[in-house]
């Protein structure tokens, strides 16, 4: 057993979706959420500028005491896992091994999609993972740098003529591919999830990052025995930007209010 807290960080808001799985299926650990909101979004800029921000925000979490950390941001887990599980002695899950492994095993036509930011797919990662696994899947990958900034605007709900629009032009190709199984592979994306479903169409499955890499925690913490005692955990949530925000916000990818849970923290200190 092990009492201490799991950390979880994302550029915003979207790393929520796997901190609400997170204690879904593990109710009785305590979470420390950093959300990166006043630089968010990572997923246009270049791989430094990604690690660096990656860096401080790993730093940040390691001056709470941690067990392990979940990168639940796409672009980070594409761009510099090996980095910061190099450089720190506590496990570090990202989201795209999980969610690939997930898919591969989910197709059935063996044509499998990833939607994810520019900087997520062109970083080749969700690619190079799916081929490790199999190098017969049909892998096709699409940016939409669209979706983060709408979805942080709440712009996310089936109904909204703009999110439907923007999936539509996006998702088009994605569907005359004739894949199978769809990598949401930005943890920002579930919040679309009926958006996207309504055009890939029924038939094609869709992968939650966050929720997978939630899994693969849960899996590693048993496996080392260190699941927190039964009870019920604490979270606190931390943002780089003004705390109102995130509170509002947060309620939407949570489904729970988090006031009076919510700290601003000056992240280019770390
Ligand atoms: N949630 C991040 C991801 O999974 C959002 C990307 C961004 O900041 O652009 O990639």
């Amino acid at each position: 057993m092990d009492q201490r807290a799991i950390g979880v960080f994302d550029s915003g808001f979207g790393g929520l979706t796997a901190v609400r799985r997170l204690r879904a299926i593990m109710p009785a650990e305590d979470i420390v959420y950093f959300g990166d909101t006043s630089r968010v979004p990572y997923g246009n800029r270049s791989r430094d500028t990604i690690l660096r921000y990656a860096r401080q925000d790993t730093r940040f979490l390691r001056s709470f005491d941690l067990k392990a950390i979940v990168v639940a941001c796409g672009t980070v887990s594409s761009n510099c896992l090996d980095v910061l599980a190099a450089e720190n002695d506590i496990p570090i899950i990202g989201v795209v091994e999980p969610a690939v492994r997930s898919a591969a095993a989910l197709t059935r036509n063996r044509r499998v999609g990833v939607i994810a930011t520019r900087a997520s797919i062109g970083s080749g990662a969700y690619e190079r993972a799916f081929r490790r696994l199999d190098e017969a899947l049909e892998v096709t990958s699409l940016a939409c740098p669209l979706f983060v900034p709408l979805v942080e605007e709440g712009r996310c709900r089936p109904g909204d003529i703009v999110i439907e629009t923007v999936a539509e032009q996006y998702l088009a190709p994605m569907r005359e591919k004739g894949v199978d199984t769809l990598v949401l592979g930005c943890t920002h994306y579930p919040l679309l999830a009926e958006v996207i479903g309504n055009v890939m169409g029924p038939e094609v499955t869709l992968v939650d990052v966050g929720a997978e890499s939630a899994a693969a925690l849960r899996a590693l913490l048993q496996e080392r025995d260190a699941l927190a005692p039964e009870g019920t955990g604490a979270a606190e949530y931390y943002t780089s930007d003004r705390a109102a925000d995130f509170q509002r916000l947060a309620s939407l990818f949570l489904g729970e209010d988090v006031t009076g849970q919510v700290g601003q923290v000056d992240i280019t200190k770390y």
